[in-house]
Protein backbone atom coordinates (compact mmCIF):
# COMPACT_ATOMS: atom_id res chain seq x y z
CA UNK A 1 0.00 0.00 0.00
CA UNK A 2 0.99 3.58 -0.78
CA UNK A 3 0.72 5.71 2.16
CA UNK A 4 0.80 9.49 1.92
CA UNK A 5 1.72 11.07 5.29
CA UNK A 6 2.25 14.77 5.99
CA UNK A 7 4.29 15.78 9.00
CA UNK A 8 3.91 18.54 11.58
CA UNK A 9 7.39 18.34 13.40
CA UNK A 10 6.24 21.73 14.77
CA UNK A 11 7.87 22.93 17.80
CA UNK A 12 9.70 22.05 20.57
CA UNK A 13 10.38 18.41 21.17
CA UNK A 14 8.25 17.79 18.42
CA UNK A 15 11.10 17.66 15.71
CA UNK A 16 12.71 15.12 18.07
CA UNK A 17 9.42 12.85 18.80
CA UNK A 18 7.94 12.48 15.11
CA UNK A 19 11.69 11.76 13.99
CA UNK A 20 11.53 8.78 16.06
CA UNK A 21 7.98 7.94 14.66
CA UNK A 22 9.18 7.82 11.33
CA UNK A 23 12.06 5.62 11.86
CA UNK A 24 8.86 2.89 13.29
CA UNK A 25 7.13 3.42 10.73
CA UNK A 26 9.63 3.27 7.99
CA UNK A 27 10.44 -0.03 9.84
CA UNK A 28 6.63 -1.29 9.25
CA UNK A 29 6.96 -0.51 5.46
CA UNK A 30 10.01 -2.17 5.19
CA UNK A 31 8.36 -5.28 7.18
CA UNK A 32 4.98 -5.15 5.32
CA UNK A 33 5.90 -4.13 2.27
CA UNK A 34 4.88 -0.78 1.94
CA UNK A 35 5.45 2.50 0.75
CA UNK A 36 5.34 5.09 3.17
CA UNK A 37 6.09 8.59 1.25
CA UNK A 38 6.58 11.58 4.27
CA UNK A 39 6.16 15.56 3.29
CA UNK A 40 7.04 17.88 5.89
CA UNK A 41 4.99 21.50 6.67
CA UNK A 42 5.72 24.33 9.07
CA UNK A 43 3.10 24.61 12.30
CA UNK A 44 3.09 26.51 15.32
CA UNK A 45 5.92 28.49 16.35
CA UNK A 46 8.20 27.05 13.02
CA UNK A 47 5.76 28.64 11.08
CA UNK A 48 5.70 32.31 12.95
CA UNK A 49 9.67 32.21 12.55
CA UNK A 50 9.56 30.80 8.65
CA UNK A 51 6.42 32.75 7.25
CA UNK A 52 5.18 35.40 10.41
CA UNK A 53 1.97 33.22 10.74
CA UNK A 54 1.33 29.71 13.18
CA UNK A 55 -0.08 28.13 9.53
CA UNK A 56 0.05 28.87 5.83
CA UNK A 57 -2.95 27.99 3.00
CA UNK A 58 0.17 26.34 1.32
CA UNK A 59 0.50 23.96 4.77
CA UNK A 60 -3.11 23.24 5.10
CA UNK A 61 -3.12 22.25 1.08
CA UNK A 62 -0.60 19.65 1.71
CA UNK A 63 -2.09 18.28 4.48
CA UNK A 64 -5.02 18.09 2.52
CA UNK A 65 -3.89 16.57 0.15
CA UNK A 66 -2.13 13.86 1.75
CA UNK A 67 -4.02 10.57 3.46
CA UNK A 68 -3.13 11.80 7.09
CA UNK A 69 -0.94 14.04 9.02
CA UNK A 70 1.42 12.78 11.72
CA UNK A 71 2.05 15.53 14.24
CA UNK A 72 4.58 16.31 16.93
CA UNK A 73 3.58 19.48 19.18
CA UNK A 74 3.82 23.17 18.93
CA UNK A 75 4.50 26.12 21.21
CA UNK A 76 6.78 27.56 23.45
CA UNK A 77 6.97 28.48 27.00
CA UNK A 78 4.73 31.36 27.29
CA UNK A 79 6.53 33.49 30.02
CA UNK A 80 9.96 33.47 27.50
CA UNK A 81 9.08 33.09 24.15
CA UNK A 82 8.46 36.11 21.63
CA UNK A 83 5.81 34.23 20.14
CA UNK A 84 3.67 34.88 22.85
CA UNK A 85 3.91 38.66 22.59
CA UNK A 86 2.32 38.38 19.06
CA UNK A 87 -1.75 38.43 19.22
CA UNK A 88 -3.56 36.13 19.95
CA UNK A 89 -4.46 34.87 16.60
CA UNK A 90 -1.14 34.70 15.41
CA UNK A 91 0.14 32.59 18.19
CA UNK A 92 1.16 28.73 17.70
CA UNK A 93 -2.10 27.61 19.41
CA UNK A 94 -3.60 29.20 16.62
CA UNK A 95 -2.51 27.22 14.05
CA UNK A 96 -3.05 23.94 15.84
CA UNK A 97 -7.17 25.22 16.32
CA UNK A 98 -7.03 26.48 12.11
CA UNK A 99 -6.05 23.29 11.33
CA UNK A 100 -8.75 21.19 13.33
CA UNK A 101 -11.26 23.75 11.53
CA UNK A 102 -9.82 23.64 8.06
CA UNK A 103 -9.69 19.89 8.13
CA UNK A 104 -13.14 19.30 10.06
CA UNK A 105 -10.93 17.43 13.01
CA UNK A 106 -14.19 17.65 14.98
CA UNK A 107 -13.71 13.85 16.87
CA UNK A 108 -10.37 13.87 18.92
CA UNK A 109 -10.48 10.25 20.22
CA UNK A 110 -7.68 9.99 23.57
CA UNK A 111 -7.48 6.68 24.94
CA UNK A 112 -5.90 6.78 28.66
CA UNK A 113 -3.95 3.43 29.30
CA UNK A 114 -2.44 2.03 32.46
CA UNK A 115 0.12 -0.15 31.02
CA UNK A 116 1.22 -3.05 33.93
CA UNK A 117 5.01 -2.78 33.75
CA UNK A 118 4.15 1.50 34.18
CA UNK A 119 1.82 0.44 37.13
CA UNK A 120 4.46 2.13 39.49
CA UNK A 121 4.24 5.55 37.82
CA UNK A 122 0.35 6.11 38.48
CA UNK A 123 0.39 8.80 41.27
CA UNK A 124 -3.08 6.70 42.50
CA UNK A 125 -3.22 4.70 45.34
CA UNK A 126 -2.29 1.24 44.94
CA UNK A 127 -5.69 -0.12 46.01
CA UNK A 128 -7.32 1.97 43.33
CA UNK A 129 -4.50 1.37 40.06
CA UNK A 130 -4.67 -2.34 40.74
CA UNK A 131 -8.18 -2.37 39.09
CA UNK A 132 -6.47 -1.45 35.92
CA UNK A 133 -8.21 1.29 33.57
CA UNK A 134 -8.35 1.59 30.09
CA UNK A 135 -10.50 4.41 28.88
CA UNK A 136 -10.82 6.56 25.70
CA UNK A 137 -11.97 10.11 25.53
CA UNK A 138 -14.01 11.23 22.69
CA UNK A 139 -13.19 15.06 22.38
CA UNK A 140 -15.45 17.12 20.34
CA UNK A 141 -12.86 19.11 18.75
CA UNK A 142 -14.21 21.77 16.26
CA UNK A 143 -16.51 23.52 18.59
CA UNK A 144 -18.05 25.21 21.94
CA UNK A 145 -16.45 27.73 23.59
CA UNK A 146 -13.11 27.46 21.14
CA UNK A 147 -14.47 28.52 18.17
CA UNK A 148 -17.48 30.72 19.64
CA UNK A 149 -17.37 34.52 18.85
CA UNK A 150 -14.55 35.95 21.51
CA UNK A 151 -14.22 39.86 21.89
CA UNK A 152 -12.57 41.91 24.65
CA UNK A 153 -14.16 45.49 24.75
CA UNK A 154 -14.61 48.50 27.69
CA UNK A 155 -17.98 49.19 29.27
CA UNK A 156 -19.09 51.70 31.50
CA UNK A 157 -14.70 52.20 31.84
CA UNK A 158 -14.42 48.51 32.77
CA UNK A 159 -12.40 45.91 30.70
CA UNK A 160 -14.80 42.91 29.47
CA UNK A 161 -13.84 40.20 27.94
CA UNK A 162 -16.55 37.67 26.12
CA UNK A 163 -16.57 34.06 25.15
CA UNK A 164 -19.36 31.99 23.83
CA UNK A 165 -20.37 28.58 23.90
CA UNK A 166 -22.58 27.24 21.27
CA UNK A 167 -23.68 23.74 20.07
CA UNK A 168 -25.89 23.06 17.00
CA UNK A 169 -27.60 19.58 17.45
CA UNK A 170 -25.67 18.34 14.06
CA UNK A 171 -22.32 18.85 15.80
CA UNK A 172 -23.39 17.47 18.94
CA UNK A 173 -25.08 14.24 17.25
CA UNK A 174 -22.35 13.68 14.59
CA UNK A 175 -19.73 13.10 17.38
CA UNK A 176 -21.87 11.41 19.82
CA UNK A 177 -22.49 9.10 16.68
CA UNK A 178 -18.72 8.51 16.51
CA UNK A 179 -18.71 7.79 20.93
CA UNK A 180 -21.39 4.94 20.46
CA UNK A 181 -19.53 3.87 16.95
CA UNK A 182 -15.77 3.27 19.11
CA UNK A 183 -17.80 1.89 22.07
CA UNK A 184 -19.52 -0.61 20.39
CA UNK A 185 -15.35 -1.56 19.39
CA UNK A 186 -14.54 -1.34 23.09
CA UNK A 187 -16.75 -2.43 26.52
CA UNK A 188 -20.06 -1.07 25.18
CA UNK A 189 -20.20 1.51 27.53
CA UNK A 190 -20.38 5.64 26.99
CA UNK A 191 -20.03 8.45 29.55
CA UNK A 192 -21.74 11.48 28.35
CA UNK A 193 -20.12 14.40 30.22
CA UNK A 194 -22.07 17.68 30.16
CA UNK A 195 -22.93 20.63 32.94
CA UNK A 196 -26.37 20.50 32.34
CA UNK A 197 -27.87 21.62 35.82
CA UNK A 198 -26.32 25.08 34.32
CA UNK A 199 -25.81 25.11 31.08
CA UNK A 200 -28.14 25.15 27.93
CA UNK A 201 -25.76 23.77 25.37
CA UNK A 202 -24.98 20.75 27.67
CA UNK A 203 -29.27 20.15 28.09
CA UNK A 204 -29.11 20.41 24.52
CA UNK A 205 -25.91 17.92 24.40
CA UNK A 206 -27.82 15.04 26.75
CA UNK A 207 -30.86 15.28 24.91
CA UNK A 208 -29.39 15.06 21.67
CA UNK A 209 -26.92 12.00 22.88
CA UNK A 210 -30.38 10.22 24.24
CA UNK A 211 -31.71 10.33 20.80
CA UNK A 212 -28.87 8.78 19.32
CA UNK A 213 -28.34 6.12 22.03
CA UNK A 214 -31.75 4.95 21.02
CA UNK A 215 -29.91 3.41 17.26
CA UNK A 216 -27.06 2.02 20.14
CA UNK A 217 -29.31 -0.60 22.52
CA UNK A 218 -26.18 -2.65 22.97
CA UNK A 219 -24.06 -0.03 24.39
CA UNK A 220 -24.96 0.96 27.96
CA UNK A 221 -25.39 4.97 28.38
CA UNK A 222 -24.53 7.18 31.36
CA UNK A 223 -25.05 11.25 31.87
CA UNK A 224 -22.27 12.42 34.66
CA UNK A 225 -21.81 16.12 35.00
CA UNK A 226 -18.22 17.46 34.67
CA UNK A 227 -17.40 18.42 38.00
CA UNK A 228 -18.52 14.80 38.82
CA UNK A 229 -16.30 12.81 36.39
CA UNK A 230 -13.12 15.04 37.26
CA UNK A 231 -13.46 13.50 40.75
CA UNK A 232 -14.63 9.53 39.25
CA UNK A 233 -11.39 9.74 37.27
CA UNK A 234 -9.09 9.68 39.99
CA UNK A 235 -11.24 7.73 42.64
CA UNK A 236 -11.78 4.79 40.25
CA UNK A 237 -10.84 5.34 36.72
CA UNK A 238 -11.69 2.06 35.58
CA UNK A 239 -15.52 2.17 35.86
CA UNK A 240 -15.01 4.17 32.13
CA UNK A 241 -14.45 3.16 28.85
CA UNK A 242 -15.73 5.67 26.45
CA UNK A 243 -16.41 9.47 28.06
CA UNK A 244 -17.98 11.50 25.44
CA UNK A 245 -17.70 15.05 25.95
CA UNK A 246 -17.68 18.63 24.08
CA UNK A 247 -14.61 20.56 23.89
CA UNK A 248 -13.13 22.42 26.82
CA UNK A 249 -14.52 19.35 29.25
CA UNK A 250 -12.50 16.92 26.99
CA UNK A 251 -9.54 19.36 26.76
CA UNK A 252 -9.65 19.59 31.22
CA UNK A 253 -10.65 15.82 31.71
CA UNK A 254 -8.12 14.79 29.16
CA UNK A 255 -4.75 16.03 30.94
CA UNK A 256 -6.26 14.77 34.15
CA UNK A 257 -6.89 10.99 32.70
CA UNK A 258 -3.02 11.35 31.16
CA UNK A 259 -1.73 12.15 34.04
CA UNK A 260 -3.45 8.92 36.04
CA UNK A 261 -1.99 6.52 33.49
CA UNK A 262 1.83 7.98 35.07
CA UNK A 263 2.78 9.35 32.24
CA UNK A 264 1.64 12.08 29.39
CA UNK A 265 4.69 10.86 27.27
CA UNK A 266 2.79 7.67 26.63
CA UNK A 267 -0.57 8.89 25.38
CA UNK A 268 -1.96 9.41 21.80
CA UNK A 269 -4.71 11.04 20.19
CA UNK A 270 -6.42 10.74 16.93
CA UNK A 271 -8.22 14.12 15.28
CA UNK A 272 -11.05 12.61 12.85
CA UNK A 273 -13.25 13.74 10.15
CA UNK A 274 -15.99 12.25 8.16
CA UNK A 275 -13.68 10.20 5.68
CA UNK A 276 -11.17 8.11 6.54
CA UNK A 277 -8.66 11.14 6.73
CA UNK A 278 -7.25 12.26 10.21
CA UNK A 279 -4.87 13.96 12.10
CA UNK A 280 -2.39 11.76 15.02
CA UNK A 281 -0.56 13.61 17.54
CA UNK A 282 0.50 13.22 21.36
CA UNK A 283 -1.48 13.52 23.82
CA UNK A 284 0.89 15.62 25.29
CA UNK A 285 2.66 19.40 24.60
CA UNK A 286 5.96 20.58 23.21
CA UNK A 287 8.26 20.77 26.39
CA UNK A 288 9.89 23.59 25.31
CA UNK A 289 12.28 22.59 28.88
CA UNK A 290 13.50 19.56 27.41
CA UNK A 291 13.89 20.30 23.59
CA UNK A 292 16.76 19.06 21.70
CA UNK A 293 18.17 16.89 24.72
CA UNK A 294 17.56 13.86 23.27
CA UNK A 295 15.77 12.81 26.32
CA UNK A 296 12.07 13.20 25.28
CA UNK A 297 9.38 10.66 25.64
CA UNK A 298 8.67 9.23 21.89
CA UNK A 299 6.33 6.87 22.78
CA UNK A 300 2.94 8.85 22.77
CA UNK A 301 3.89 9.60 18.60
CA UNK A 302 4.66 6.13 17.87
CA UNK A 303 1.85 4.88 19.63
CA UNK A 304 0.09 8.01 17.75
CA UNK A 305 1.22 6.27 14.55
CA UNK A 306 -0.14 2.86 15.26
CA UNK A 307 -3.84 5.12 15.98
CA UNK A 308 -3.01 6.59 12.41
CA UNK A 309 -2.60 3.04 10.01
CA UNK A 310 -5.72 1.55 12.24
CA UNK A 311 -8.03 4.43 11.46
CA UNK A 312 -6.98 6.18 8.52
CA UNK A 313 -5.04 2.83 6.81
CA UNK A 314 -7.15 -0.02 8.13
CA UNK A 315 -3.63 -1.47 8.55
CA UNK A 316 -4.56 -3.62 12.05
CA UNK A 317 -2.52 -5.85 12.26
CA UNK A 318 0.49 -2.89 11.70
CA UNK A 319 -0.85 -0.76 14.10
CA UNK A 320 -0.98 -3.84 16.74
CA UNK A 321 2.90 -4.70 15.75
CA UNK A 322 3.55 -1.00 16.81
CA UNK A 323 1.67 -1.51 19.99
CA UNK A 324 3.37 -4.90 20.92
CA UNK A 325 6.77 -3.73 20.67
CA UNK A 326 6.21 -0.61 22.83
CA UNK A 327 4.81 -2.82 25.40
CA UNK A 328 7.92 -5.34 24.79
CA UNK A 329 9.95 -2.85 24.68
CA UNK A 330 8.95 -1.28 28.35
CA UNK A 331 8.57 -5.83 29.67
CA UNK A 332 12.57 -5.21 28.50
CA UNK A 333 12.89 -2.48 31.03
CA UNK A 334 14.05 0.51 28.73
CA UNK A 335 12.62 3.99 30.05
CA UNK A 336 12.77 7.14 29.33
CA UNK A 337 13.42 9.75 31.91
CA UNK A 338 9.83 10.79 32.27
CA UNK A 339 8.57 7.32 33.01
CA UNK A 340 11.99 5.95 34.60
CA UNK A 341 11.91 4.13 37.73
CA UNK A 342 14.57 2.31 40.20
CA UNK A 343 16.32 -0.82 38.55
CA UNK A 344 15.04 0.18 34.65
CA UNK A 345 17.54 1.22 31.75
CA UNK A 346 17.13 4.90 30.44
CA UNK A 347 17.23 5.63 27.26
CA UNK A 348 17.38 8.62 25.30
CA UNK A 349 14.72 9.89 22.95
CA UNK A 350 16.58 8.07 19.62
CA UNK A 351 17.55 5.28 21.19
CA UNK A 352 13.98 4.25 22.35
CA UNK A 353 12.83 4.74 18.69
CA UNK A 354 15.84 2.44 18.06
CA UNK A 355 14.76 -0.36 20.51
CA UNK A 356 11.08 0.05 19.04
CA UNK A 357 11.88 -0.21 15.01
CA UNK A 358 13.87 -3.11 16.51
CA UNK A 359 11.03 -4.99 17.61
CA UNK A 360 8.60 -4.76 15.00
CA UNK A 361 8.97 -7.67 13.44
C1 LIG B 1 -4.79 20.05 23.41
C2 LIG B 1 -4.11 21.36 23.69
C3 LIG B 1 -4.73 22.44 22.79
C4 LIG B 1 -6.20 22.51 23.14
C5 LIG B 1 -4.04 23.81 22.91
C6 LIG B 1 -2.57 23.71 22.59
C7 LIG B 1 -4.71 24.84 22.06
O1 LIG B 1 -4.22 21.68 25.03
O2 LIG B 1 -4.68 19.56 22.27
O3 LIG B 1 -5.42 19.52 24.31
O4 LIG B 1 -6.58 23.20 24.10
O5 LIG B 1 -6.99 21.87 22.46
MG1 LIG C 1 -5.13 20.20 26.22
Amino acid sequence: MRLQITCIPGDGIGPEIVREAKKVLEKVAKVYGHEMVFTDILMGGASIDAYGVPLTQEAIETAKAADAVLMGSIGGDPTKSPWYQLPPDKRPEAGLLGIRKALNLFANLRPAVLYEELAAACPLKEEISKAGFDLLIMRELTGGLYFGERKTVVENGLRKAIDTLTYDEGEIRRIAIKGFDIARKRRKKVTSVDKANVLDSSRLWRKVVEEVAADYPDVKLEHMLVDNCAMQLVKDPSQFDVILTENMFGDILSDEASMVTGSIGMLASASLNDTKFGLYEPSHGSAPDIAGQDVANPIATVLSAAMMLRYSFDLDEEAKAIEEAVRQVLKDGYRTGDIFSEGMMRVGCSQMGDLLAERIR
